[in-house]
């Protein structure tokens, strides 16, 4: 892989044939983990609020790729995209990556916005834990991704309703990976940095722009999206068979410290 950031499509053996569901699949990260499960071989059904969206990748992608109306604060929904899944076969991957950003100060975030936060975020995922781990376990065991943030171990102005829910999904994860081992199902956290997608303006900003902002970190670019959905592929696959109730950071560096431009460097 090259400094840009581009990275070669990664294919999982274990995940051919599987069947996966990932939340928030239209676009930005979840669209590209639907690419590189499907690319692995995966049958994959995924959710999201925009259906023009869903509906363009699931028909791009053809065999395998299914798309359905989702909102993952909503029980009900839940319960359509299983049936869904199960009807393809054994349930063996979430991945809950659906989620929204609210930026807005200590002061200025209404309670609206904030419980808005908590429901996709934080609710989303343990409704898809729950929803999920019945099928899972009937299957024999399985794996489980929650995409929480770097914002989920660490926090910066504005982000207090936003790193709430992500810090909660580091929590929950843990709980679900002690309570779930016995059944054979991993859980785990990815904590991307910044990730060129909408939600970190990419439609208002070039790669190299978006990059600018992590000038001080020992990878100084914007990720992008594949870079994730790679790490995600790995946790869900059985490569990583040892992994549970862990943290994975793919970040850049950012979160490790900055770069010192006055301090002697290699
Ligand atoms: N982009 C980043 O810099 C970054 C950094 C850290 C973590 N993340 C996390 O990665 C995940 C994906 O973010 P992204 O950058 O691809 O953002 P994005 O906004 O491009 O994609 C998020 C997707 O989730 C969908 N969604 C929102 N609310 C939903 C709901 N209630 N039900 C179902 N779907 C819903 C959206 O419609 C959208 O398609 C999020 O959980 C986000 O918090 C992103």
């Amino acid at each position: 892989m090259g400094k840009s950031g581009m990275v070669e499509p990664a294919t999982y053996s274990s995940l051919d044939g599987v069947v996966a569901i990932v939340t928030g699949g239209a676009r930005g990260i979840g669209a590209a983990t639907v690419r590189a499960l499907h690319r692995s071989g995966a049958a994959v059904v995924f959710g999201d609020l925009l259906v023009e969206e869903g509906r363009a990748l699931a028909e791009e992608l053809g065999e395998r790729a299914y798309f359905q109306r989702q909102d993952v604060s909503v029980e009900g929904d839940w319960a359509d995209i299983v049936r869904q899944a199960v009807d393809l076969g054994p349930l063996r991957v979430l991945v809950n990556n659906a989620g929204i950003l609210i930026q807005a100060t200590v002061t200025d975030t209404t309670e609206a916005q904030f419980m808005r936060c908590v429901q996709v975020n934080q609710l989303g995922v343990f409704l898809g834990m729950r929803s999920c781990f019945p099928s899972m376990k009937e299957a024999g065991g399985g794996s489980i991704v929650n995409v929480s943030s770097i914002d989920g171990l660490q926090s910066m102005n504005s982000l207090v309703a936003y790193s709430a829910t992500k810090w909660a999904i580091r929590g929950m994860t843990k709980a679900a990976a002690i309570e779930m081992g016995a059944h054979g199902v991993r859980v785990n956290s990815v904590h991307p940095g910044g990730i060129y997608t909408t939600m970190h303006a990419s439609e208002l900003l070039s790669v190299e722009e978006a990059g600018s902002f992590y000038r001080d970190s020992a990878l100084p670019r914007v990720g992008m999206p594949e870079e994730i959905a790679n790490m995600i592929c790995f946790l869900a696959s059985d490569q990583a068979s040892f992994s549970t109730g862990a943290e994975f950071i793919c970040d850049g560096g950012s979160s490790a410290g900055k770069v010192n431009p006055i301090a002697p460097q290699l």
